[in-house]
């Protein structure tokens, strides 16, 4: 018996390596649930399994636990412009896309979305993948095919040979928990905070991104994050935003005319942006980052010897950065916004922390 205990917490430990690792996917989900309007959170019950007990947290690794038997979905969890080949050149679907256009990440948001908002049977699916492909966007390597998206790119972390796409979807991950301030481990004064955290070890990380990042040096961003660009052309608004986005889902009111990015979907891609919800223009600036700092030019210069990674100049910029942070974040509050838009009550108010 005692065999077993240990093989199925082997089990467990290994499940946990996969893909934005389980711990990435939970975080963002954790962070959506902090940003959900209670009126949301009461839709979202009805649709949930029992077992995630009104949460998003305990499915937002599923989509990767059945993409084998479920084959046709493994390709929704990335998308590959072609031609792109960071950390040289970046293109993002200026030159057409890899695969089938209605099979990628981008399509794949924009198609849960539709499924929950026409709510067509098989809600409780298409929530799960949600959950999941947001947070496969907000990891850039899910937007680039070189390599597999990295997971060819052999490199060292702390000394041990692994990919780049495993440091990003979980080595900064894990280096980061060991090095939380203590002072993390205390609940923060905030209820709404507090309450959406399940007693994980990544409790003390989501109370530090929350603090530091989401209230403190990422708050002028956060109206931006939600928003998308005004499609000029209405035609390619599948669906219109509605009053009761602009009121969540933290704010009272969000200005989608602001919206910084101005980006508008190359040709060939099927139409996944609206002025609520938007993929494409999301995933763009993340993907550039691949040339920008994600993939080192020193990984094309070094034949003999893998390059390492847990260094001042690698790891240690991205941590001064806060680059996952952001990443967790936005993906959280961007599933929020969108969760908040299907299924928030109209006339709903502006959430407080508090
Ligand atoms: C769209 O999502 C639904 C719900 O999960 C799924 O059954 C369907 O196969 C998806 N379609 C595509 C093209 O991915
Ligand atoms: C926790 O400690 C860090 C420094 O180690 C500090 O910057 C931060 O403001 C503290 N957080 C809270 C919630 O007090």
């Amino acid at each position: 018996m005692k065999l077993l205990i240990s093989l199925l917490a082997t089990a467990a430990s290994i499940q946990t390596v996969v893909a934005w690792g389980a711990v990435g996917h939970e975080i963002v989900a954790t962070i959506a649930q902090i940003h959900l309007h209670p009126s949301t959170v009461e839709q979202l019950c009805d649709i949930l399994p029992s077992y995630a007990d009104c949460h998003l947290a305990p499915v937002a690794a599923w989509a990767d636990k059945v993409r084998m038997h479920m084959r046709w979905s493994s390709t929704l969890h990335y998308v590959n412009g072609l031609g792109d080949h960071p950390s040289q050149h970046c293109v993002f679907g200026e030159e057409g896309w890899a695969g089938a256009p209605e099979h990628n990440v981008l399509s794949a948001v924009r198609n849960t979305t539709m499924w929950l908002e026409k709510g067509y049977p098989g809600a409780e699916e298409a929530l799960k993948f949600l959950i999941h492909f947001m947070g496969d966007l907000h990891q850039p390597l899910h937007l680039t095919g070189r390599d597999k998206g990295g997971n060819g790119a052999k490199v060292k972390f702390d000394g041990r040979i692994t990919n780049l796409h495993s440091v990003w979807d979980s080595r900064l991950i894990s280096k980061t928990l060991r090095t939380i301030p203590r002072n993390y481990t205390l609940p923060l004064p905030s209820r709404r905070i507090e309450d959406a955290l399940l007693g994980t070890i990544y409790d003390p990380y989501i109370r530090q991104i929350m603090f530091e990042g989401v209230l403190g040096r990422f708050a002028p961003m956060i109206e931006e994050w939600t928003s998308c660009p005004t499609p000029d052309d209405s035609n390619s608004r599948l669906y219109p935003p509605t009053e009761k986005f602009h009121q969540l889902p933290l704010r009272a009111s969000f200005q989608s005319e602001n919206a910084a990015s101005g980006l508008t979907p190359p040709p060939g891609l099927p139409p996944t942006d609206d002025g609520a919800v938007c993929p494409y223009s999301w995933a763009a600036p993340m993907h550039a980052l691949n040339c920008d700092i994600i993939w080192p030019p020193a990984l094309d210069e070094l034949t003999n010897t893998y390059l390492e990674l847990d260094t001042p100049e690698y790891a240690g910029r991205i941590k001064d950065d806060w680059l996952v942070e952001q990443l967790l974040a936005m993906g959280g509050i961007r599933l929020a916004a969108t969760l908040n838009y299907l299924f928030a009550a109209d006339g709903a108010g502006p959430l407080y922390y508090v």
